[in-house]
């Protein structure tokens, strides 16, 4: 490796574009999408905020207006948008609670796309172009807090390099910058101002693989998790807002609500983050199907055998381990002996059903420590591929880290018509069902009130039936490898 120009492995996002299929006129677009920090996580400890001296705390609440939505056969993905740069500029972002860091594609970027069938215009960071764009050097702190310490080989003006690989084999490869970032700050009952934020983010500079493929482009990925890199951090630890961020992904129509600040309304039940984890994960002692139990032979909680539980908004599906799944199959059909479930392009077992799914088939319920429940009503678990065609939305996961976990990891399916409350001030995840095209009341700290923030759409138009089909291998034996 040259050392000079040392590309840091920052973190491993594993994104396997499980499939993509068209059966009529409908395209599949299932995202696996997680994040893990692998190498990088302990050394992001020290890291402070190159500008976190604090004015007092002059906490706000944003908004964070979204579009997209979380249907396999649609969009498959949440973005929101994103003001960067002065003059600024806007970017959408896909919002991912699985990675940590924001990056955006720049200009003169290899193999970024330029258009994509979100229908969203793509935009390409310009450093020179913006006023207060600075490249973050080797030797600051940003860079040094990534890698435990200054790169020895630092020498004064090199850029601080990052890549980032997904696990479908594309990658991201770029520079950090630092520029101001404009954020929707709420001020009133669905009332927002602008706030300026200077934030270190990654400049794309180069792609491979499928990250760039226009059928589902949006201009970078903004990271929620818990590191010291995520925008959320970088912004708390310069005093402009609480670590508490909630999400409410509307699966009925798109869009939703993605606030940042504490949510006063409605209340939510929590269970406790299981700490020094990479992702949000939780631990789940068990799981019913239309009110009954599931016999799962191993116990799933307690230490040792704890089972991550991954909640993630940048997966489209829910995996679960195969006895969790195979268990939960047989319960699922069960009212239904004479259907006849076929496997469409090798993955997902489709039937064909006319009636009302939520008449005959059954609630799934997962519980949490604490009595935190999540339902999953079959709506949300299966989704429609033709008139009286229906697909399930289960997965087994077929993945175990490297010293034999299994994964079970909760995405927008099961996520979507709930408020989830994120806090990383208590190390708590909760949430409640809620009305995802409604509003939610958020704390303003700085006058001491609660506001309204209601919910977005900024998607331009709905984006069903594509055109190309683009399959991908999926690499099992690369996740077994690297996930740990
Ligand atoms: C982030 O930084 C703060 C201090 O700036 C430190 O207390 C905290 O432990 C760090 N957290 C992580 C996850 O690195
Ligand atoms: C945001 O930054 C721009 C450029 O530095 C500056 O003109 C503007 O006043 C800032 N706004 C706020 C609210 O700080
Ligand atoms: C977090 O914990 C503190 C102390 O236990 C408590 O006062 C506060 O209400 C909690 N915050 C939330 C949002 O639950
Ligand atoms: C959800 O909220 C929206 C906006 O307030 C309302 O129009 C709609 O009827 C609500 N849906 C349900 C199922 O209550």
């Amino acid at each position: 490796m040259d050392l000079r120009r040392r590309i840091f492995l920052l973190l491993l996002l594993f994104s396997v574009q499980l499939i993509c299929l068209v059966k009529g006129n409908i395209v599949f677009k299932v995202q696996h999408k997680f994040g893990g920090r692998g190498a990088g996580r302990s050394a992001l400890t020290s890291f402070r905020a190159h500008d976190s001296f604090r004015h007092g705390r002059m906490l706000g609440a944003v908004d964070l207006p979204l579009g997209g939505n979380g249907q396999p056969t649609d969009a498959a993905l949440y973005y929101t948008k994103l003001s960067i740069g002065n003059p600024s500029n806007d970017y959408h972002v896909q919002v991912d609670t699985g990675s940590d860091i924001l990056w955006v594609n720049c200009v003169g970027c290899d193999k970024c796309p330029t258009k994509s069938d979100l229908k969203i215009a793509l935009k390409q960071y310009d450093l020179k172009a913006s006023s207060t764009g600075k490249a973050v050097t080797c030797d600051q702190d940003f860079c040094s807090a990534m890698f435990n310490g200054q790169d020895p080989d630092c020498k004064v003006g090199a850029f601080c390099d990052y890549a980032v690989t997904y696990g479908d084999g594309s990658r991201t490869e770029g520079y950090f910058v630092r520029d101001d970032i404009k954020l929707d700050e709420v001020t009133g009952n669905l009332q927002t101002s602008s706030m300026n934020g200077s934030i270190a983010f990654g400049c794309s500079s180069k792609q491979s693989g499928e990250l760039g493929s226009s059928s589902e482009a949006v201009d970078g990925i903004l990271g929620f998790g818990q590191a010291n890199t995520s925008v959320l951090s970088q912004l708390a630890s310069s005093g402009k807002v609480k670590k508490i961020f909630s999400h409410c992904l509307d699966g009925v129509k798109g869009g939703g609500i993605f606030a940042i600040g504490q949510v006063v309304q409605p209340k939510v039940k929590s269970t406790p983050l299981v700490p020094n984890e990479a992702h949000y994960n939780v631990v789940l002692k068990s799981v019913e199907v239309g009110g009954g139990s599931l016999d799962l032979p191993t116990d799933l909680s307690g230490p040792g055998s704890q089972r991550g539980t991954i909640i993630d908004s940048g997966t489209t599906l829910a995996y679960l381990p195969d006895e969790i799944y195979e268990r939960l199959m047989e319960k699922v059909m069960e009212r239904q002996p004479n259907l006849k479930t076929q496997i469409v392009e090798q993955q997902f077992k489709c039937f064909d059903y006319s009636g009302n799914v939520d008449n005959g088939f059954p609630v799934v319920s997962f519980h949490f420590e604490d009595s935190l429940s999540l339902t999953v009503y079959p709506h949300e678990y299966l989704f429609k591929i033709s008139d009286e065609e229906w697909c399930i939305g289960w997965q087994s996961s077929g993945m175990q880290t490297k010293d034999g976990k299994e994964i079970t990891l909760l995405g927008d399916i099961v996520l979507s018509n709930k408020l989830v409350v994120y806090d990383l001030e208590n190390q708590t995840i909760g949430w409640t069902e809620h009305n995802c095209s409604s509003s939610i009341k958020v704390r303003d700290e700085k006058s001491g009130n609660s506001y309204t923030v209601g919910a977005h759409d900024i998607s331009s138009s709905s984006i069903l039936s594509r055109g190309n089909i683009i399959s991908f291998v999926l690499l099992i034996a690369f996740l077994l490898n690297l996930i740990d």
